[in-house]
Parts: structure tokens; C-alpha cells; sequence
């Protein structure tokens, strides 16, 4: 604590740098400003206190000050271990106003190279305010959300399960955490929850942890899916991703990727956005599925689709994208071909099998860089494997660039004020926002492009049945 502002970020030094790029985001980020001019006096989050996980990067500290100019008092952590950009999360503390001597801004727990029982510490110390808890929850991935449930379905119980021999390290660094807290407290986890008056969640995995805990009647609180908004998973996960894959290929390995054969595991929103930025870069793209719809979809805009086991003999990256567990296997990367470049940018680790690399007999592992580890086999061929198998545009890279994240991120904004002032109106589901805020974020960032709208006429509205102020499009069209 200094200046009474908590946190815990690799170097408050870097502050300065961190306010030069959060300026120059700002500029690029013209949804946020937006809403920031719109509820200037109005302070529609007065009263808010956010617990906020979430790529602790520049774009997220224009995220986390909008909240802040609109009234709430806000607590942040990383989702991912790798993702923090020190100089946002310095610049973070310090505040548009503060001093490295004298902090003003917002309490950050988030470094980047966390271990693992680093992360849920500041995941941890991120939902625990001083007397009253949090009141509302921004989230990405569900982290946030999974430990204020567990803990509360655990209290419940006055007991916390033991982990299973095959758990993975992360599930047992957090039951240990639970276990603690169910030690010293044993209602914390159940009076956060209690508090809570809703959830905003940022990405696909995470929107699908919230429709299980809705579908099991157990969600604690209200949950606005802010991924599905179109102008978050149609431009984010896509038009993102399409700028972050290939950054985080150039910065961990600087392989030329034109020439080569790029397998994309996966053709959903991100594995499109993925497909498209390997092959701008002249790659040979292949794609794998499981959907026969997706994997039309592959076909249809050329890339080979075939499976993963037919594939890896020719294959110089690989890349998973499908948010599903056991997707490369320890086996697959065992045949791929010496230096084969292997990466995962879905949300979590277990896309690619890290533990059964890590045990593969005979391994051994040459660390080139951080986040760039050589795994080289017995047999003498080696694979990269780019940030540890967690997502290596914002492990490798520093994630999407502003502009894309304006669009998200208004999102997120907007759901909070919705689910902060109006949540007597919601149940404990899982929501979508109106369509008409998702046309209202697109029209400020097309204006700010420069582009210019064709304006329906009253007879051409009437005509196909929609208003000429829109929604434009019905709930099941699907862009
Ligand atoms: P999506 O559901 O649109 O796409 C996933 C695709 O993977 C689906 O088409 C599915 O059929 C396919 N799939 C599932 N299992 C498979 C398997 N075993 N082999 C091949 N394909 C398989 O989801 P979306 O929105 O594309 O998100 C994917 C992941 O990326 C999620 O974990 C999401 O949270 C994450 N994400 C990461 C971002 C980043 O910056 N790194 C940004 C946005 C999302």
C-alpha cells in the first residue's frame, strides 16, 4: 500500500511509459471515450465497486478508467499468467493523476510471469475489498466468477474437496487456496456472492462455464455474455486475433511464416480470424474441425480441412484455437517435424497437452527465451512451444490492438451499467445485450473510421419490416 492505494505490479517505475501508451490507446478507443463523454455527469456506475479479470494490458487500463470515470471504484487482476503488461498495470495504480510517491489510481494485482499460486493470490486479493466485498464482477475466462462459487459451494459443504491425482497443477494450487480460506473464514466466499449483483463475461470459454452453473440452477448472481454481443465475437475474436496471432509468432520465434503449412485447429470465430492472418502471411493454411458447418465453412474459403494425425507430417505451425481440452497431444507433437512451431491461443492451457510433454520420456526442455521453450525429443527432433501453451498472442505479444478492443470492451461497459443499475429486473441467467446497443457500438467505431452509413427510407424500412432507427436485423441472423 502506498498513498492508501493496495497493489502488488513489477514496477511502479514504469508508470510513466504505461500513461504515454494508455494516451495514445485512448485515441484508438473511440467507444470508450464515447461513453465516457455520455455519462460525463451522470455517473451511472457511482456506488459500483468492480472486481475486475482480465488481461491486465494498455487497452484494459482504458477499459478499467472509463469504469472509474463513470463512477466506480474498481480492483484488478491478470486472467492468464503471462498477460500483464507491467507498464499498463503500473501506470494503473498510479492513476491519470498520481505520482509513483503518491499513487491515486486503482488497486492492481497482476505482473507478468506469475506462477500459478501467484495468480490466484491476486485473484484473491483482486475480489477482497476492505468491509464490503465486491458488487459487481467484469470477468474473463470465469475465473473470477469459478472462485467465488466454489468457494461459496464449499462453504456450504464446511469442506473442500481433495484434488484428484491427475488434476491438473492449476486445480490443485486452487483448491489450496479454497482450503486456506475455508480455514480462516468460513463464510467469505458466501457473503461475496451474496453481494455480487452481477457478472460480465468477456470470452467464449468463459460464457460457457456461466450457461453450465445457469443450466445446474446454480449461478449466484445474474450474467450478461458480453462475447456474444456481435461486435465483440465477430471483430475480437476474428479481426483480433487476425492482427495478435501472427504478432505473437513474429515476437516469440521470428520464423518467416510465408511459404510454410500453418495447421489451425478449429474454424469458430477465432480460428477464422486465425486462418486468415497465417495465410495473409502467404502460409499453405490447413484446417482441422469437428463441426461439419465450420468445416465447410474452411473449405469454402479455401484451406484444406483434414484431420490433425494427416496433417502433422507436413506441418510447420500448429495452432489451437477450439477453447476444447486434449486437442494437440503429447503423441502428436512426439511426430511433428523438427521445429515445428506449436501455439495455442483459445483461452486455457489444456488445448495442448503441456503435462503429458512435460512427462514424455526422455524430454528435455531448453528454454530460449520467456515464453519460447524448445521441448526436444530423445530422438533428437525438437518443438517450440510458445508461452507455455497459454494464449500466445498475450503471452508472446501484448494481445489486440486498442481499436478492436474499444468494441469489446464498450461491451463490458455498457453490460455493467445494465446489470449495476437494473439488477432486480434479471434473474440469475444468462443474458445477452439488446441489439440495438450492439449497432449503437458498431456506429461509433464505423464513424470513426470515416465510413458513412446508407440512411433507410421510411417505405424501405416498412418494406423489409424493421424501424429506421433499427435493430436492423432479426435475433437470428447471424452476421
Ligand atoms: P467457437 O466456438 O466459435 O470456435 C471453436 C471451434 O473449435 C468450433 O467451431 C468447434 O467446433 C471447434 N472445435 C472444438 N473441438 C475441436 C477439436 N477437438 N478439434 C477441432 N476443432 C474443434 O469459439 P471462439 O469464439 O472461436 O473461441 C475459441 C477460444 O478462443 C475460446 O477459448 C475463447 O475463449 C478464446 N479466445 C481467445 C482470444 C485471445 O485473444 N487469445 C480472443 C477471443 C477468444
Amino acid at each position: 500500500t502506498r498513498n492508501g492505494v493496495e497493489f502488488a505490479v513489477a514496477d511502479l517505475e514504469l508508470a510513466e511509459f504505461g500513461r504515454k501508451e494508455i494516451r495514445l490507446a485512448e485515441h484508438e478507443m473511440p467507444g470508450l471515450m464515447a461513453l465516457r463523454r455520455e455519462y460525463a455527469e451522470v455517473f451511472p456506475l457511482r456506488g459500483a465497486r468492480v472486481s475486475g479479470s482480465l488481461h491486465m494490458t494498455v487497452q484494459t487500463a482504458v477499459l478499467i478508467e472509463t469504469l472509474v470515470a463513470l463512477g466506480a471504484e474498481v480492483r484488478w487482476a491478470s486472467c492468464n499468467i503471462f498477460s500483464t503488461q507491467d507498464h499498463a498495470a503500473a501506470a494503473v495504480v498510479v492513476g491519470p493523476h498520481g505520482s509513483v510517491e503518491a499513487p491515486q489510481g486503482v488497486p492492481v494485482f497482476a505482473w507478468k510471469g506469475e506462477s500459478l499460486e501467484e495468480y490466484w493470490w491476486c485473484t484473491e486479493r483482486m475480489l477482497t475489498w476492505d468491509g464490503e466485498g465486491p458488487n459487481m464482477i467484469l470477468d474473463d475466462g470465469g475465473d473470477a466468477t469459478m472462485l467465488v462459487h466454489r468457494g461459496t459451494e464449499y462453504e456450504a459443504a464446511g469442506v473442500v474437496p481433495p484434488a484428484e491425482e491427475d488434476d491438473p497443477e492449476e486445480w490443485q494450487v486452487f483448491l489450496n487456496l479454497l482450503r486456506e480460506s475455508l480455514a480462516a473464514d468460513g463464510q467469505k466466499w458466501t457473503r461475496i456472492g451474496q453481494g455480487v449483483r452481477g457478472v460480465t463475461e468477456e470470452t467464449t470459454t468463459g460464457v460457457l462455464r456461466l450457461y453450465q452453473l445457469a443450466a445446474q440452477g446454480k449461478l449466484l448472481f445474474p450474467a450478461i455474455n458480453v462475447n456474444d454481443s456481435v461486435t465483440k465475437s465477430k471483430f475480437d475474436n476474428r479481426y483480433g486475433i487476425r492482427h495478435s496471432l501472427i504478432d505473437g509468432i513474429n515476437r516469440g520465434t521470428d520464423v518467416l511464416i510465408g511459404g510454410k503449412v500453418a495447421v489451425v485447429c478449429g474454424y469458430g470465430d477465432v480460428g477464422k480470424g486465425a486462418a486468415e492472418s497465417l495465410s495473409g502471411q502467404g502460409a499453405r493454411v490447413i484446417v482441422t474441425e469437428i463441426d461439419p458447418i465450420c468445416a465447410l465453412q474452411a473449405a469454402m474459403d479455401g484451406y484444406q480441412v483434414t484431420t490433425l494425425e494427416k496433417a502433422l507430417p507436413v506441418a510447420d505451425i500448429v495452432i489451437t484455437t477450439t477453447g476444447n481440452k486434449d486437442v494437440v497431444m503429447a503423441e502428436h507433437m512426439a511426430k511433428m517435424k523438427h521445429q515445428t512451431i506449436v501455439g495455442n491461443i483459445g483461452h486455457f492451457d489444456n488445448e495442448i497437452d503441456m503435462a503429458g510433454l512435460a512427462r514424455y520420456p526422455g524430454i528435455r526442455r531448453i528454454n530460449i527465451k520467456p515464453q519460447v521453450d524448445e521441448w526436444v525429443f530423445p530422438d533428437g527432433h525438437s518443438i517450440l512451444v510458445l508461452s507455455e501453451g497459454r494464449l500466445l498472442n498475450l503471452g508472446n505479444a501484448t494481445g489486440h490492438p486498442s481499436f478492436v478492443m474499444s468494441n469489446s470492451f464498450s461491451n463490458q461497459v455498457i453490460a455493467q451499467i445494465e446489470l449495476f443499475t437494473k439488477h432486480e429486473e434479471y434473474d440469475n441467467e444468462v443474458y445477452r445485450l439488446p441489439k440495438k446497443l450492439d449497432e449503437k457500438v458498431a456506429r461509433i467505431h464505423l464513424q470513426a473510421l470515416g465510413g458513412e452509413l446508407t440512411k433507410l427510407t421510411k417505405e424501405q424500412a416498412e418494406y423489409i419490416d424493421v424501424d429506421v432507427e433499427g435493430p436492423y436485423k432479426s435475433e437470428h441472423y447471424r452476421y
